[in-house]
């Protein structure tokens, strides 16, 4: 309506916004975003994978420009880049850190996720777009380790792309296709360095925005679980909400002056971690008649690699009992015909595909649903309330359990095969999965708190 002015029209400001909707972006996504007021330490780590994204796209730039796709140079490139290229090195650590920060960065903010209850109605899409983003990540990081072209570039790749042949009647055409040979050679190189560099970040942006565009739309959760926009003063502003900007603009200031402190610790005194960052074999350029006697793939992966272990042909007789308890649990106690229909069929059909397929073709399955199981949190968690902090006590334990579960499956994922090793992380895949299959179930039962109308805020 033309009475209704809402931004400038005279001036620079007024030229542009009359064209493209600066002013009201600015407003809607910063100066008039009303975010809770009670945000706390777990609420740092959405604006520091922002940051981290903006570091490996530039250091990512940078490193291009000298990098060379070419199955004969691309070791060498690296070590021109480290040796040679002014700044080179520092570039390469930042890139190389920044692959491992991603990842903290990304795993606390998706805890916070589970902390707060941050997937649940009406934040489902902000979670699917999340959870779209972390398979983006790390699909980004499997094709980036590819590049400098080591040992462990090599056979890692080797190792998951033979991964692909386990899927029964198109697997080996599958991971002949993917490789672009029979082995890991230079067209598989150079189609790596394609999607590392172009189609994924691309990719990895256009979900960060709908990420972010979704989450504007419905609101931030927050520590209390409450939502702000139930109780709004006159002007229509919700009483427990603040503006982002300036609020929350310089409040982050803090964590990224924090982030940065750590990150260039690590960056200048341990860029390797130990081997962890960046492994030791990576250092020796990438030798098709020399596999080395211990691959393993960085430490991010590995909490997903220790599943896909632990699966062999024994513990498949373990999955299968457990997958006909679960169905003996659904019959009993769930009331809709179509899901105990659902649940029938396909525990039915995994038992024959037990049967028919092998413990390789397993242990795919199993990791793949290890990274896609996330996508399924809004819909299975029943919870009452969606903060942890009015749950019952013991349901933190059990998040804490899951959490040690995948720190240990982790642990295990980067040792070398024991049988040890192998029964622990057979124990904790079930424990990994139980969370979620039973969480239907577990997530409302016990005594829940009262949940306060506003939300709990002390000013400091
Ligand atoms: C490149 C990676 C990512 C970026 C840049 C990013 C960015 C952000 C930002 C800026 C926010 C708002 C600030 C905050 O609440 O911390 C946010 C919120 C959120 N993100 Fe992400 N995110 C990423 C990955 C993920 C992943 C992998 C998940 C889950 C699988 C996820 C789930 C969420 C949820 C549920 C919220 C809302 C939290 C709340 O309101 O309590 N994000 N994200």
């Amino acid at each position: 309506m033309a009475s209704e002015k809402t931004v400038e029209t005279t001036g620079l400001m007024g030229w542009i916004d009359t064209r493209f909707p600066a002013t009201k972006l600015w407003k809607e996504h910063l100066s008039e975003y009303y975010a809770p007021k009670n945000f706390n330490f777990w609420y740092f780590f959405g604006s520091l994978a922002l940051l981290v994204l903006v570091l490996q796209i530039v250091t990512g730039i940078f490193l291009v420009m000298h990098y060379k796709p070419d199955a004969a140079k691309a070791f060498e490139s690296v070590e021109y880049i480290m040796r040679e290229v002014p700044g080179g090195w520092i570039i390469r650590y930042m890139h190389s850190t920044g692959a491992s920060a991603f990842f903290i960065v990304v795993y606390l903010h998706m805890f916070r996720g589970l902390l707060y209850g941050s997937y649940r109605k009406p934040r489902e899409l902000v979670w699917v777009f999340g959870c779209m983003i972390f398979l983006c990540l790390m699909a980004e990081a499997f094709f980036g380790y590819l590049l400098p072209w080591g040992q462990m570039s090599y056979w890692g790749a080797q190792v998951i792309v033979n991964l692909f042949s386990a899927i029964p009647f198109i697997g080996p055409d599958l991971s002949l296709m993917i490789r672009g040979d029979y082995v890991v050679g230079d067209a598989t190189l150079n189609r790596f360095f394609s999607f590392h560099v172009i189609a994924i970040p691309l990719v990895l942006l256009g979900l960060v925005a709908a990420h972010v565009i979704a989450l504007h739309e419905v609101g931030s959760n927050n520590p209390d679980g409450i939502e702000i926009k139930k109780l709004k003063d006159d002007k229509g502003h919700p009483l427990d909400g603040i503006p982002f900007h300036p609020y929350y603009s310089v409040h982050d200031l803090l964590g990224v002056a924090v982030f940065l402190i750590i990150f260039s610790a690590v960056l200048f005194f341990a860029p390797e971690m130990g081997g962890y960052f960046l492994e030791y074999n990576n250092f020796i350029p990438a030798d098709p008649l020399k596999t080395p006697p211990h691959i393993a793939p960085v430490w991010y992966f590995t909490p997903f690699y220790s599943i896909l272990r632990a699966t062999t042909a024994e513990f498949l007789w373990v999955l299968g009992i457990a997958a006909v308890l679960f169905l003996l649990l659904v019959l009993l106690t769930v009331r809709s015909k179509l899901s105990k229909l659902i649940a029938t069929v396909a525990v039915a059909a995994m038992c024959l595909g037990m049967a028919i397929f092998d413990a390789k073709f397993w242990g795919v399955v199993a990791m793949g649903a290890s990274t896609l199981i996330f996508f399924a949190l809004p819909w299975i968690d029943n919870s009452p309330v969606k903060s942890i902090r009015y749950r019952p006590g013991w349901h933190k334990w059990l998040l804490g359990l899951f959490v040690i579960a995948f720190v240990v499956l982790g642990y295990f994922g980067v040792q070398p095969p024991s049988p040890v090793g192998e029964r622990i992380s057979q124990t904790l895949t079930i424990i990994y999965f139980g969370f979620f299959a039973l969480m239907p179930w577990w997530s409302k039962m016990g005594t829940f708190k009262p949940v306060p109308d506003r939300v709990t805020f002390e000013a400091h």
